[in-house]
């Protein structure tokens, strides 16, 4: 079965690809879902797909997404560069091996894992994979530490990322997710432990959640942790999902105490792709120490050259999105990550402010931990998230208004992930669009989107 996005059902849509006649001599007929029995002319084959491609979102506009939208000219000249290396053939490739390595080297300090440990951890194709192999690490240390009576259970707030609910039903772990409840979107401590169990192989805490950009408190899971250790002497590890925060809390909080200084956190992902400022296809994971990742997950493998150790779920993978990040850490150093993610911030919760003294919105963040926010529409506004979104989508901008997951079904919110190459200017743009839609929206005799849509009391408005 093809896994197809439910937009693809276009009714009107021709048998065959159609061609402009200006960029073909003769025309051609390109079937759409058969391959062409024939050859085409380069040009026209680029022309085709560029066409098509031409529909798909502006990217910068695209207010959805935590992956990086824009990079230098120099980093994109690094990557073209690097197109055709295999990340795997460390033998044949061995001055970009060094780089994933200067790179593991990099965040093991800047997560200030133990100055004597060998830094242990590699690149993978994002923070999914690299969860799924600090999550398979959790399991086989719980199995050889003799795997308890029962079924393997994993502890997270609902608010993780899907990554995790995968892991738990690809690895056959049992996922216990905290709901939320009330205003707690996200997990704590008191409710971590007790979950918590002789079977939990770790607890995840997100640093920041997909849902509102709020960091979970990892200091006091980790404290609450050690409390029932000494009670009931289970040691249960802390895997800090750092996908975002990892690369801003480092250098807006270095206050804030969330990472290998903490002796139960055992290991710490983050995207490359995400705040790690590299385009698509980069993600890291670092363990405590060499001690923390079971010898016997990791396969040697001499088929490339040399005698490799290879811990991923690919093989094959770009090596170009490695040079970049190791291009994106000499650029900017710590002064310049410094610079770049306080700016996100200062634009993000300036935005958020703004939104909120527009009167009809009410903040549930504001953008000061990830620089990503969300915020829901106020009691008695006749219209939805869902009709804001639609509004915005007209004037170009994607702005996502989803439900919120278990125990907050209820809440519908919009959010906004500020990247670089969101400016004080685009924020600008945004307000004016975002205001400028609000007249039409509080004319609405009701929500025209979502649930409310259907419940929604005409009486309660304005
Ligand atoms: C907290 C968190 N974990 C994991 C992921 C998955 O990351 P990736 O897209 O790099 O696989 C995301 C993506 O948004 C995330 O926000």
């Amino acid at each position: 079965m093809p896994l197809a996005h439910p937009s693809d059902h276009r009714p009107h849509a021709r048998g065959d690809v159609s061609v402009n006649p200006i960029f073909t001599r003769e025309p051609v007929e390109i079937p759409r879902h058969r391959m062409p029995a024939g050859e085409l002319d380069p040009d026209t084959a680029y022309q085709v797909v560029h066409d098509e491609l031409m529909l798909d979102g502006n990217a910068r506009l695209n207010l959805a997404t935590f992956v990086t939208t824009w990079m230098e000219p120099q980093a994109r000249t690094l990557m073209a560069e690097c197109f055709d290396k295999n990340m795997i053939d460390k033998d044949e490739y061995p001055r970009t091996a060094e780089l994933e390595q200067r790179c593991v080297h990099m965040l093991a300090e800047l997560w200030h894992a133990p100055e004597a440990a060998r830094p242990t951890g590699c690149s993978t194709t994002g923070s999914s994979e690299a969860c799924m192999l600090a999550g398979l690490a959790m399991k086989r240390r719980w199995q050889h530490g003799g795997g308890g009576q029962g079924r393997p259970n994993i502890v997270m707030g609902v608010d993780v990322q899907v990554c995790w609910e995968k892991f738990a039903d690809y690895w056959e772990v049992e996922a216990r997710l905290v709901p939320m409840a009330g205003d707690r979107f996200h997990l704590t401590a008191e409710e971590a432990v007790k979950y918590c169990d002789e079977n939990t192989i770790g607890v995840v805490a997100v640093l920041g959640s997909t849902f509102d950009g709020s960091y979970e408190p990892v200091a006091e899971i980790c404290a609450a942790l050690d409390r029932l250790q000494e009670d009931d002497g289970w040691d249960i590890p802390v895997h800090v999902d750092g996908a975002s925060g990892a690369m801003i809390a480092p250098f807006c909080d270095p206050d804030l105490v969330w990472d290998f200084r903490l002796d139960r956190v055992c290991s710490i992902n983050t995207s490359g792709h995400k705040y790690g400022l590299v385009y698509p296809g980069v993600g890291w994971v670092v363990w405590r120490d060499a001690a923390v990742l079971p010898e016997d997950l990791v396969f040697r493998v001499n088929y490339l050259g040399g005698d490799m150790p290879t811990f991923a779920l690919n093989f094959s993978r770009p090596g170009a999105q490695v040079a970049a990040q190791y291009y994106t850490f000499l650029r900017l150093g710590f002064a310049g990550f410094e610079r770049v993610q306080s700016y996100s911030r200062e634009v993000a919760t300036g935005l958020a402010g703004r939104i909120a003294k527009l009167g009809p919105f009410r903040l549930l963040t504001d953008g000061r931990e990830l620089p990503v926010f969300a915020f829901t529409v106020a009691d008695g506004e006749p219209f939805s998230v869902f009709d804001v979104s639609a509004a915005l989508r007209e004037r170009g901008w994607l702005v996502p208004a989803y439900t919120f997951p278990a125990g907050r079904e209820d809440l519908a919110v919009l959010r906004i992930v500020v990247r670089t190459g969101f400016t004080h200017d685009l924020a600008d743009l945004l307000i004016d669009d975002l205001t400028a839609c609000l007249p039409r929206l509080r004319e609405q005799s009701g929500p025209a989107r979502g649930n409310e849509a259907a419940s929604f009391s005409h009486g309660a408005a304005k």
